[in-house]
């Protein structure tokens, strides 16, 4: 917002476009410097002057600005605005639709594959990470303008089912299913893999059961609807708790019928090779090793499924750009499968988007399914909100809601904990790291927001923001504050197209130390009503700006803490 009041002006007189300058205005590295910066280098060649001869130029040129100032310093010119002359403008701006919902994405359809767990094995912490940072991407993408749709692809169709329904067929009475019926499968699929090794017949029962599945046969299908009905369910209450939905639930299983015409469309497109007994479509051409079709046995795999999804996500649902958030494990998967859409002649393959993350340890702890070391996210979840709640009890011991409240933090601390740092690197998640009310927490964000709200409560604060003596908001800490909150809308259209949800989480921390360095140097409920107003409503743009980031991470602010 700063930038704009003086980028009209500066492109006029330097005959440059107006975003041409925005993009070049800097924020200084230290506030003394000023309040923008603009770099004359690049300009040097063009006007064929040195760069400190046009920042003269241009300090001369803004002497008689009513904003701001203009101070020439080497090759830059720094920038300082009139603050108390500004202020009233920029508290209005935030007012603004243009504040709350920048547009960038023109109603754009976006497709985000997210989540997708597989059936029959629980919920672990592994997919918590694409439910969490799809979540987020889709609140960012709408919020600036696109048209997400969210798509749970379950992974509801493939071996381990067959083996699955095999351990079930031989040891099902073994096993308590109506209590923990996921508990259950997986105990049931541990038990295949560690019998499998001692007796092969186990694995051809399996394959048994794949071509009785595709057959139709009614056991098989009868077994396979109840193990989807069961994980269903329990995935509901995870998704419940993190407060996440879907647009689309469509697994695997869906694209079953399309299989066989889009291997038909590869072979009538001559992208189909032998190899082995099985069909390849080569991708030396992008140094990519070719990527399986139909295995020799005749199935179809998993990166032909990935191709029917692909085709029917562009055709039916309209997805100008698909995304996938899968872990970085599947990253040459997606750059096969992009390849082949592309050798199909698809030009809407290019801005398909692999959108990768790191692995999640628990306290340094890798997880695993197949070896039956999975952490079941439930636990994580019951374990992190029994820590929040007494923690809350220790600061607050009758606090009304404490229930909800521990839930909000104790699950919010998850989520931010994931969202707070670089989603490609690997998160490490300490419970008592992520829970603390101080330092780059979750919970220090919602701590700052209640302390906001409890200070609304009892300040009892005017309507009006027009006529407000600004000055009382303007020095350092108050200034440096609200410039970090007029920044709001562009840090969420570079976190949206960088697909970096951590750039929001890390503005939302800014914003919240930045308030408490005021409040700790200002007392916000002032005698005197003007400055009282004033600083009120400074605390309440925090509080909304605040509220409003956390939502769009998919983190709770609770009123109270
Ligand atoms: N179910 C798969 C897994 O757990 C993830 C699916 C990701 N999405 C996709 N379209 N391949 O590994």
């Amino acid at each position: 917002m700063l930038a704009q009041m003086i980028s009209e002006e500066l492109a006029r007189i330097l005959s440059l476009k107006e975003d041409e300058v925005e993009r070049l205005l800097e924020i200084p590295p230290q506030e003394t410097l000023g309040d923008l910066a603009f770099p004359c280098f690049t300009l040097a060649k063009t006007k064929r002057k040195a760069p400190p001869f046009i920042a003269a130029e241009l300090e001369a040129a803004f002497l008689e600005h009513k904003e701001v100032t203009a101070k020439a310093t080497g090759g830059y010119v720094n920038f300082f605005f009139h603050r108390e002359t500004v202020a009233g403008q920029l508290f209005q701006e935030m007012k603004s639709n243009q504040y709350w919902q920048p547009n960038s994405g023109d109603g754009k359809r976006v497709v985000i594959d997210m989540s997708s767990p597989n059936i029959a094995k629980p919920f672990g912490i592994g997919h918590l990470r694409s439910t969490i940072i799809g979540h987020a991407l889709y609140h960012l993408l709408k919020k600036t303008g696109y048209d997400p749709i969210r798509v749970n692809h379950l992974g509801d169709w493939g071996t381990q089912f067959w083996k699955q329904i095999a351990a079930y067929q031989r040891w099902g009475g073994d096993v308590d299913l109506k209590q923990n019926p996921i508990a259950s499968f997986l105990e049931l699929y541990v038990r295949f893999h560690e019998e499998a090794e001692k007796d092969e017949s186990l694995e051809d029962e399996g394959r048994e059961w794949f071509k009785k599945l595709e057959e139709g046969d009614e056991e098989a299908d009868r077994l396979w609807t109840y193990f989807v009905k069961e994980s269903l369910n329990e995935f509901d209450r995870m998704y419940n708790r993190l407060g996440v939905e879907f647009d689309y639930v469509l697994g695997e299983s869906f694209y079953n019928d399309q299989m066989a015409p889009v291997v038909k469309e590869l072979q009538e497109k001559g992208l189909l090779t032998c190899s082995e007994g099985a069909l390849v479509v080569p991708l030396e051409d992008a140094d990519l090793p070719p990527c399986l079709i139909v295995k020799s046995d005749g199935t179809s795999i998993y990166a032909t499924r990935d191709l029917a999804t692909a085709i029917y996500r562009h055709h039916v649902q309209k997805g100008e750009k698909l995304l996938y958030v899968v872990g970085g494990e599947q990253t040459l998967h997606f750059k096969q499968v992009f390849h082949v859409l592309k050798k199909m002649g698809y030009k809407w393959a290019d801005p398909c988007e692999h959108i990768t993350f790191g692995l999640l340890r628990l306290d340094g702890k890798k997880m695993s399914t197949r070896r039956g070391r999975v952490v079941m996210l439930e636990d994580v979840l019951n374990d992190v909100v029994a820590h929040a709640k007494a923690k809350i009890k220790e600061k607050h011991p009758n606090h009304p809601h404490l229930h909800e409240v521990a839930e909000a933090v104790g699950v919010g601390a998850v989520i931010f904990g994931d969202l707070k740092q670089d989603r490609r690197l690997d998160v490490n998640f300490r419970l008592e790291d992520a829970l603390s009310f101080e330092g780059e927490t979750g919970p220090y964000v919602q701590y700052t927001y209640a302390r906001i709200q409890s200070i609304l409560r009892k300040g009892d604060k005017l309507n009006d923001s027009r006529h407000m003596d600004w000055q009382h908001v303007t020095k350092d800490e108050g200034w440096s504050l609200l410039k970090v909150l007029i920044q709001y809308p562009n840090v969420l259209i570079k976190a949206t197209e960088a697909r970096e949800p951590h750039q929001l989480a890390r503005y939302v921390l800014t914003v919240s130390k930045k308030f408490n360095q005021f409040y700790h140097k200002y007392v916000i409920l002032a005698d005197d009503e003007t400055v009282r107003q004033a600083r009120l409503i400074l605390a309440e743009r925090t509080g909304e700006v605040s509220a409003d980031a956390m939502a769009v991470l998919g983190v709770k602010t609770p009123e109270e803490l």
